[in-house]
């Protein structure tokens, strides 16, 4: 196919998909309003966090925490800046309100700060300047600044004791001195506060652990790892454990996928060209892979070729990646990088998306993680992979809201 040919069937893929995405989210939000959705139930329809699993502590106790909250206002806030209607917004602004209640349990609460209140409450202040969601929001940073270790240079991952039953799922250790590449999505909101309170402080935090993520997470060939734990107390390199994906030392698709995008939203906010660059070789690694897979990610790069199993979360974050390194190289470079999204986007689209507005959420083919004996976390309709889908068509039509 000719690059004029393919541009224009790109171009009709968009905006079909745009239309059936109106119709979709519309009918969402007027059932979901201000439930917190995770995945469907067996009826295709999303419950309230609270009434499932998902919203309990291991104790059984009703918990708003999860990292995955902020994803339905970020999807609300993202239909309100294309289309200006204000149901988006009423129920945005109400989820935001539930979720200020994680912001008191500063034990409880883990990494995923910048999640949560990026996309609720840093997004609702830029839409409507209201103060009270700039007042939880730098409260979220303050709380996420805390988190630093000083001899390590990193921001610690998940909360809880030394033995906490994260880290033995996770291959055993220490957690307190876990860093973990998921982070690299939560220091937008340190960028942020810097840029609200002209005040570096929590800029140069987000820097320092972004450099040690370069050094310690990122392998030479564009693979990374998923945790690396360090000395608590020191601050020494311990090892990697193994985390969300196949094994220890393999390749994590989500977790590739939040080191493209990541990475690349770093260099946006300082302009360190090291950032660009470790960025583009994760993505590079990421494209080389899914090349050979018809553009649709694996749960893991390195995982056996049988059973297949599909994560169409790292598909559509991988996507936002990709484009969000367009917009910092120049014209034919930002064409390679957005024609690898495009392919990634349309594959997930012909492949699990459903766009049946009577049921609730657009793509399925999402996994949790690799070794799931249970196959409840396994190819399932997951939030986050409608959240990075929709920013990425609102941003490829040139309406999205910037959320990070
Ligand atoms: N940030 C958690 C995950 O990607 O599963």
């Amino acid at each position: 196919m000719d690059r004029e040919t393919m541009e224009r069937s790109n171009e009709e893929w968009l905006n079909g998909v745009y239309e059936k995405l109106l119709v979709k989210m519309k009918a969402e939000c007027r059932r979901v309003g201000t439930d917190i959705p995770y995945t469907t139930g067996e009826d295709g329809m999303y419950h309230d966090i609270l009434e499932t699993p998902y919203g309990k502590t291991p104790d059984g106790e009703p918990y708003l925490g999860n990292w995955t909250n902020g994803f339905w206002p970020g999807m609300l806030w993202q239909m309100y800046h294309a289309t200006g209607d204000e149901a988006y917004k009423t129920a945005a602004q109400g989820v935001e309100k539930r979720l200020e209640v994680v912001l008191e349990d500063p034990e409880a609460v883990g990494h995923d700060l910048g999640f949560m209140f990026l996309q609720s409450s840093v997004s609702n202040y830029r839409e409507t300047g209201d103060r009270e969601a700039r007042r939880r929001a730098l409260l979220a940073a303050a709380e996420l600044t805390a988190r630093f270790n000083l001899d390590g240079k990193f921001i610690r991952a998940w909360s809880g004791p030394r033995d906490s039953q994260q880290g033995k799922r996770m291959g055993g250790g220490d957690i307190r001195g876990w860093m973990i590449i998921d982070s690299m999505m939560n220091l937008p909101l340190l960028y942020w506060a810097s840029q609200e309170l002209d005040d570096p402080r929590f800029a140069k935090i987000a820097v320092s652990h972004a450099k040690t993520a370069q050094q310690y997470i990122v392998r030479p060939d564009g693979s990374c790892n998923h945790i690396v734990a360090f000395d608590p107390d020191t601050g020494e390199y311990i090892n990697n454990p193994g985390g969300q994906g196949y094994k220890q030392g393999s390749s994590w698709s989500r977790g590739q996928s939040w080191a493209v995008y990541g990475v690349a939203l770093s260099y946006r906010h300082t302009k360190d060209p090291s950032f660009l660059d470790t960025a583009k070789q994760c993505a590079h690694y990421c494209i080389a892979n899914m090349a050979v897979t018809d553009w649709l990610p694996m749960v893991d790069y390195r995982q056996p070729a049988q059973p297949v199993k599909y994560d169409s979360t790292a598909g559509m974050i991988t996507a936002c990646g990709l484009l969000e390194i367009a917009s910092h190289v120049e014209e034919n470079e930002a064409r390679f990088y957005t024609e690898a999204a495009y392919r990634i986007l349309r594959a997930c689209d012909a492949k699990f998306a459903n766009w049946d507005p009577e049921k609730d959420s657009i793509l399925t083919g999402g996994t949790y993680f690799y070794h799931d004996p249970s196959g409840e976390n396994t190819e399932l309709p997951i939030i986050y992979a409608d959240y990075f889908f929709i920013e990425a068509v609102l941003r490829l039509r040139g309406n999205e809201l910037f959320e990070w």
